[in-house]
């Protein structure tokens, strides 16, 4: 990444290769301000947290995600909504980071948006997130709130945005953000 420019990390609450949210974080690299870049991690890879594991050495893949957490300036978080909550993959990489004592999360400002195939655009989710976003003090923007709802209709087959309402409200969310972070 550029020095010059902020730091965005981009993360995915879903693995799925044509996933919604992640074909959202792609368009929002794209239309990224000038003075600003969005690098969006793999979760993947991430084993399940278990306090056996931390005690014996954080593993390397773990390290290297949280090292990449501690140089953003800033978060950009998209995530489907599972069951009326937010996927494992993101809590658990959440919950990593929450265990680091440096903090990687504190006092910086985080913007979601979700995209799921209900009429509620995975709201539920974003609300969860939230509360799970209060011990590692990530400081999440209030507005605007990008829901995008229907997914399925929203993009086309190759994982392109279509839908131009969604894709003004995520480069006003992704304007907001940079804003919030140079004030
Ligand atoms: C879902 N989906 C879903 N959608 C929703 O609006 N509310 C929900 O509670 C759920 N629950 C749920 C649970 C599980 C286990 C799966 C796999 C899916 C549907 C979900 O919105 C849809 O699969 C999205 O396309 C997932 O996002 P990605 O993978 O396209 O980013």
């Amino acid at each position: 990444m550029n020095k010059d420019k902020l730091k965005i990390i981009g993360l995915n609450g879903s693995l799925r290769k044509k996933s919604y949210n992640g074909a959202a974080l792609r368009f929002a690299q794209k239309n990224m301000p000038d003075n600003s870049e969005l690098e969006i991690l793999d979760l993947s890879k991430l084993p399940f947290f278990n306090e056996d594991v931390e005690a014996e050495g954080i593993p390397s893949v773990v390290s290297e995600f949280i090292d990449k957490l501690l140089q953003a300036d800033g978060f950009l978080i998209s995530t489907p909504e599972y069951n009326y909550s937010i996927p494992p993959v993101l809590k658990n990489a959440i919950d990593w980071a929450s265990r680091d004592e440096r903090m990687p999360f504190k006092d910086k400002w985080v913007a979601l948006m979700s995209a799921s195939m209900g009429g509620l655009g995975g709201a539920r989710a974003q609300y969860h997130l939230r509360q799970v976003g209060i011990y590692p003090e990530m400081r999440f923007l209030n507005k605007p709130e990008v829901f995008i709802g229907s997914a399925h209709t929203k993009f086309d087959d190759a994982g392109n945005l279509v839908d131009e309402f969604t894709q003004k409200s995520i480069i006003k969310l992704i304007s907001t953000l940079i804003d919030n972070i140079n004030k």
